[in-house]
């Protein structure tokens, strides 16, 4: 039967630090014991519900009273300053803030671009770019390398670079100004000149396109929007730019901690070494396991309601917890050991319901060939220095790693 602290005030304010490297701060197990559904403060100020239990958090996600609306008053935004919000309110809404009919007609035209079929013609390409800077690794004496600069961030970027079309002469402009954009080692002036620079060469792309529209994603989108009018120029450059920036850290950050995760757990990582068929399955266990997109699937109530024993508000936040949704003992048994034959697949880390990750077959198959090709090609690979001394991000929305010293 579900618990409930309905009215009460639990005490954890957010952004939490993740304790230790991988288990979630002890709070969110407290909160989780106590309530699946209680209220928090914010360091930002002002209360949202906090939505932790697994079954909690499928049905908001899945309920079309909440909205994912980030313009409107009282959509928990515990992770953005007063000028990012700013910029976002003056910016065109993109499919992840949109809801009902206006989400759905959004996202419809973009959905086949991520089919498994679809996406099986990109696989080819996403191995050979792999391979690529695998090839620079084994090749460089140099040692300890940086993982994160070295395979984590180029490897998403240039996947995106396929995706988009953007051409091969424009690969390294476009792979080293989107790594500026979220690397540590940038300035937080270097990263808003990438990010000015990023945006410009998007709107010049597209503008390419429709003047020579190929067999690509932009291609078929300019072919439909012909046809129906659906995306404008615009509208197609803001595409561009949520398909970047949702598809390009995360799956970074997911790269980096999924081989810390593997390092870690030599036994688990001897299980898809001598078995590659387990791959798969393991993505699953590491999407579920560290949850780098905790929070991200934040709403705002549209309506009064009764969930879970919570007597939720219009206008009131709700922060759901997709990683203690993902620890929660009565979905996954004991969550908090790494077993990648556990058979995952029902996580929430690419979310749940009408907003559930568009891109994630693609994260998927981009894990998959990573760990698979790394961990043949150098089966030596291990960390540089103790897990302990590992730079986590913390701070941030995504969770990953700022550095990742390895050797062999
Ligand atoms: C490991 C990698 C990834 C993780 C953990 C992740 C996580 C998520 C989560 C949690 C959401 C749901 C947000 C919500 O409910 O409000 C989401 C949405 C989204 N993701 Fe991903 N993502 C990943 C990779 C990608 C990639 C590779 C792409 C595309 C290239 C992508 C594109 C999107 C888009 C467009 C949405 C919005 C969908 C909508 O609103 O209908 N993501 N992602």
């Amino acid at each position: 039967m579900t618990k409930s602290v309905a009215g009460e005030l639990a005490g954890l304010e957010l952004p939490v630090e993740r304790g230790c490297p991988f288990a979630p701060p002890a709070a969110y197990e407290r909160l989780r014991e106590q309530a699946p559904i209680s209220k928090v403060r914010l360091t930002s100020g002002g209360q949202a519900w906090w939505v932790s239990g697994h079954e909690e958090a499928r049905t908001v996600l899945a309920d079309p009273r909440f909205s994912s609306d980030r313009r409107k008053d009282g959509f928990p935004l515990f992770n953005l300053d007063a000028a990012t919000l700013r910029q976002l309110r003056s910016q065109p809404q993109l499919m992840i803030g949109m809801d009902g009919g206006e989400h759905a007609a959004a996202r419809r035209p973009v959905i086949g671009e991520f089919t498994i079929k679809r996406l099986a013609a990109l696989r080819p390409r996403i191995q050979d770019i792999v391979d690529h800077f695998i090839d620079a690794l084994l090749a460089t004496d140099q040692r300890p390398v940086d993982l994160v600069q070295a395979l984590s961030l180029p490897v998403p970027s240039l996947v995106i670079c396929e995706l988009l079309g953007v051409p091969y002469t424009d690969h390294d402009f476009f792979q080293s100004r989107t790594t500026m954009m979220v690397s540590r080692t940038s300035s937080p002036q270097e990263r808003r000149q990438a990010f000015t620079e990023v945006r410009a060469y998007l709107d010049d792309l597209v503008t390419r396109k429709e003047a020579e529209p190929g067999d690509d994603l932009f291609g078929r989108q300019i072919a439909r929007q012909r046809q129906n009018g659906a995306l404008d120029h615009a509208g197609l450059v803001s595409l561009a730019f949520l398909l970047l920036t949702a598809g390009h850290e995360t799956t970074a950050n997911m790269i980096s901690l999924g081989v810390v995760g593997l390092l870690t757990h030599p036994e688990q990582l001897a299980l898809i070494k001598t078995d590659p068929g387990r791959t798969p399955m393991a993505v699953e266990e590491l999407l579920r396991y560290f949850t780098i997109a905790d929070g991200v699937t934040s709403r705002v109530a549209t309506e009064d309601m009764e969930i879970g024993g919570a007597s939720i508000r219009a206008g009131e936040g709700v922060i759901v917890s997709a990683l203690s949704a993902n620890w929660d003992p009565a979905a996954f048994k004991d969550p908090a050991d790494l077993d990648v034959d556990r058979g995952a697949r029902h996580h929430l880390a690419f979310g749940f319901g009408p907003h559930q990750c568009l891109g994630q077959n693609l994260a998927r198959m981009e894990l998959q060939i990573v760990f698979d090709t790394l961990f043949r090609r150098i089966p030596a690979l291990r960390l540089a220095v103790p897990v302990d001394d590992l730079p986590f991000k913390n701070d941030a929305v995504i969770y990953g790693a700022h550095e990742l010293p390895v050797t062999w």
